[in-house]
């Protein structure tokens, strides 16, 4: 959907919206597209190099035991992006559905914080978030705002170790527990939404097919088609910044 082309909103959604108690919400990168994160792959800006290196290597779990240096300026780098990024309407919208319906529960791929920014309580973050580092040591965690930038790598205040970025790397699992959590509500709403993913990395790609299986009703926001398409009982193609507010009720 381009600015100003009208979209209509299917009336089952409609009542869907209305009858809907459990409410599952699964974003990625392309949530930010419109805030001016990089998507990945498809759609928005791609930014998928660094120095020469596929993105798919400087995010990998080599990088911490092999150079945890080019790491963290790799992510130093990311950061730098991030923050001139603020939420965009489509952050502020699910910010509001918390307070719209009896469960909702929001699961993101992005490291990017703008869902909590924008309001969003007890995000799901299946990757860890760009703003915080992790002790190798201790395994504490610590906000990067609070601590200063030319100490790389971080210094953990509890026990002295280095610190890595507290982001999921390609080769390294997600968070046992925020998994947990995530899967079971999946598993157990009756409404789940999928916006700006891509649904190609998993297991976060497995999370709307669990919804359906357990006999959710799926939408799909996203201006290009993806291999959850043909599962999705809506599929609404543009924007999520454009779209999302045109569901409130
Ligand atoms: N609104 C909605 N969707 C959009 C928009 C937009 N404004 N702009 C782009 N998109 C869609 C694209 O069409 C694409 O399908 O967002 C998707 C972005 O896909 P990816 O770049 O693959 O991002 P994502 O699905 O989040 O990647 C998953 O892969 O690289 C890893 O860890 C990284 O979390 C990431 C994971």
């Amino acid at each position: 959907m381009h600015a100003g082309q009208h979209l209509d909103i299917p009336s089952e959604l409609r009542e869907r919206l209305r009858s809907a108690r459990s409410v599952f919400v699964l974003t990625g990168a392309g949530v930010s597209a419109e805030s001016g994160v990089p998507t990945f792959r498809g759609g928005g800006q791609t930014g998928a190099v660094w120095k020469g290196m596929p993105f798919e290597v400087i995010s990998s779990a080599r990088m911490v035991r092999n150079n945890l240096p080019e790491l963290w300026e790799w992510f130093d780098y990311r950061r730098g992006v991030l923050s001139d990024c603020r939420p965009n309407p489509a952050h502020e919208t699910i910010a509001r559905w918390q307070d719209r319906f009896q469960t909702l529960t929001l699961a993101t791929q992005n490291i990017d914080g703008l869902h909590d920014e924008a309001g969003s309580r007890e995000v799901l973050e299946l990757h860890g978030n760009a703003w915080r580092a992790r002790c190798m040591s201790c395994g504490g965690r610590e906000d990067l705002r609070d601590k200063r930038p030319d100490v790389r790598p971080p210094v953990c205040v509890a026990c002295g170790g280095q610190m890595r970025p507290d982001v999921v790397l390609f080769g390294e699992m997600l968070p046992e527990e925020v998994w947990a959590i995530a899967a079971s509500r999946a598993a157990a709403c009756d409404l789940c939404f999928v916006v700006g993913t891509s649904a190609i990395v998993y297991p976060a790609a497995g999370l709307p097919q669990a919804a359906l299986m357990s006999g959710a009703f799926l939408v799909e926001v996203n201006p290009e088609p993806t291999p959850l398409s043909e599962m999705c009982d809506v599929t609404l193609r543009g924007a999520a910044g454009e779209i999302l507010p045109l569901l409130d009720d």
